[in-house]
């Protein structure tokens, strides 16, 4: 029995990747496994509005406002979400759906809010889901919420859970597959319990390249083969560090990642840069201040040129008044935005 009507509201955060997704093939399944923390702030509140449809046609029936205004251009996106998750949710076209979006984060920080919009999106969809099929277990309504917010946008899938969520098979993380994240199985020492990601605002300028089309330079890449392989390498030794607190190797994994996957954009056709001179600065800076102080602060990048400091909460004070006097003269507008590890999606 289908419900009438109803209205499902939910939050779901970014996350950011250790060990970094780049490179996929046919339906979004990643080329190599990648682990992430969840974030706590930067995430999409979501409210799905339902309403059963009179009649039924041969299309999708919704609508979409972003920030409380009709948002057109996100159109697309969402109805190529709907074609592709049609075979598993198959009341899609029995409702009229109102999407309401916002995020905490500002608009075009270069903040991806794909991650947390897509798993937001596929969280409110299986909360329906959950009401017309109320056998579904605990543990299956994760696993296809992850599933389906994967097939929105690669990474999406690492957000549902937290703090720590590993997508992609690796022989070393049981019950990892390619399908959906799963909650890194193992107790993470309490170095690694408490961690902060500030993000620094370097540029805020558009994408020059959609994760769509980085992924695809993966196809044909010179080093591509080796890089999947050094992926799930640098996923064991991390699987090691995070067990056993080594928060030296934690640096150095995780800031290698990071500039990996800028090598992997410098070394392939066509060729971008997409860091700017001001992420070098920080990256320069941030090593200074380490080898100046013995802190564990260590950086991480996405595809683009805003930089994360992940940091231990214990030095928390020195690092933030390290950022407000050295870093901030770095980020445009001398926008930052504080964030910390977290646990998820849920609804409200
Ligand atoms: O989910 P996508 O297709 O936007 O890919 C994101 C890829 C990176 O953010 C660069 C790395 C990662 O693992 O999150």
């Amino acid at each position: 029995e289908l419900p009438n009507e109803g209205k499902i509201i939910c939050t779901s955060p970014s996350n950011i990747a250790l060990v970094k997704y780049w490179g996929k093939r046919p339906v979004q399944l990643p080329e190599n496994p990648s682990i992430s923390f969840t974030l706590n702030t930067c995430k999409t509140s979501t409210s799905l509005t339902y309403k059963k449809r009179d009649v039924v046609s041969k299309d999708f029936d919704f609508e979409l406002l972003f920030e409380g205004k009709p948002k057109p251009d996100f159109k697309p996106k969402i109805q190529s979400f709907f074609e592709r998750i049609e075979e598993y949710l198959p009341f899609l076209k029995q409702y009229t759906f109102t999407i309401e979006t916002s995020n905490t984060f500002p608009h075009s920080s270069g903040i991806a809010s794909s991650a947390s919009g897509m798993s937001a999106l596929a969280f409110c969809l299986m909360q329906l889901e959950k009401k017309i099929n109320h056998d579904i277990e605990d543990e299956e309504l994760l696993q296809k919420t992850s599933f389906l917010a994967r097939l929105g946008s690669g990474s999406a899938c690492r957000s549902i859970e937290g703090p720590i969520t590993v997508w992609g098979k690796h022989h070393e993380i049981e019950n990892s597959n390619d399908a959906f994240a799963i909650k890194f199985p193992h107790k993470i020492h309490q170095n690694f319990e408490k961690y902060c990601d500030t993000i620094l605002l370097i540029d805020k300028g558009e994408k020059q390249v959609s994760s769509t089309v980085g992924h695809d330079l993966m196809h044909g890449h010179p080093f591509a083969e080796r890089r999947f392989e050094q992926a799930a390498e640098n996923l064991t030794k991390l699987k090691h560090v995070l067990i056993s607190g080594d928060m030296d190797s934690f640096i150095e994994v995780v800031e290698s990642e990071a500039l990996t996957l800028h090598a992997m954009m410098m070394t392939s056709l066509p060729y971008f840069i997409l860091m700017k001179p001001n992420t070098l600065s920080v990256i320069n800076k941030v090593w200074g201040y380490r080898k100046k102080t013995g802190s564990k602060l260590c950086f991480t990048l996405d595809a683009g040129a805003n930089v994360h400091l992940l940091y231990p909460d214990s030095e928390k004070e020195e690092v933030l008044d390290f950022i407000t006097s050295e870093l901030v003269a770095y980020c445009q507008n001398g926008q930052y935005i504080c964030d910390k590890i977290g646990l998820g999606a849920k609804i409200l």
